[in-house]
């Protein structure tokens, strides 16, 4: 499915609809180019999830954890763009994280791509003419 967010005033609306579209998958990876806006989305997502710590840009190591009101439990963000070797994405125990059931948004799946669990579901965003975003769903 294909959701167009025409300004960040409709992102909200956006990511209502994206969590009406979630269903029972857990693992999301983001696809975009940088700047495409995967972390603002991430971050809309989850304040749509009932998560109310602020979450910032991930300047994070890696991986940030933020808690819902509403999903029973935690949801991790990952970014792993400055990633450099694959042995640090074991060193983290990443599948502590992505097999634990708990929802899991990934920026930057393209440089984990091996890891990645088979049932994942790709999320591609991306800027428009005209600066709006188009998200599509697997
Ligand atoms: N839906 C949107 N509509 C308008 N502007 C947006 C939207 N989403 C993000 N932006 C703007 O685009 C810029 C980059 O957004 P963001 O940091 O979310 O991108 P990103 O894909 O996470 O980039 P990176 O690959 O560097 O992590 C920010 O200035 C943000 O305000
Ligand atoms: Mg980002």
């Amino acid at each position: 499915m294909e959701i167009t967010i025409n300004g960040l005033d409709d992102i909200r609306r956006a990511a209502k609809e994206f969590v009406g579209a979630m269903g029972d998958s857990k693992v999301f990876a983001l696809y975009g180019k940088m700047g495409a806006g995967k972390t603002t989305f991430v971050k809309a997502v989850c304040e749509e999830l009932g998560v109310e710590d602020v979450i910032t840009s991930p300047t994070f190591a890696i991986v940030n954890e933020y808690r819902s009101n509403t999903t029973d439990g935690l949801i991790y963000h990952f970014d792993f763009y400055r990633i450099k070797k694959l042995e640090e994405v074991y060193d983290m125990g990443y599948e502590d994280y992505f097999y634990s059931g708990a929802l899991c948004f990934i920026e930057w799946p393209e440089l984990i791509e091996d890891l990645l669990p088979v049932d994942a579901t790709r999320v591609t965003i991306s800027e428009e003419e005209g600066g709006g975003r188009k998200v599509i769903l697997d």
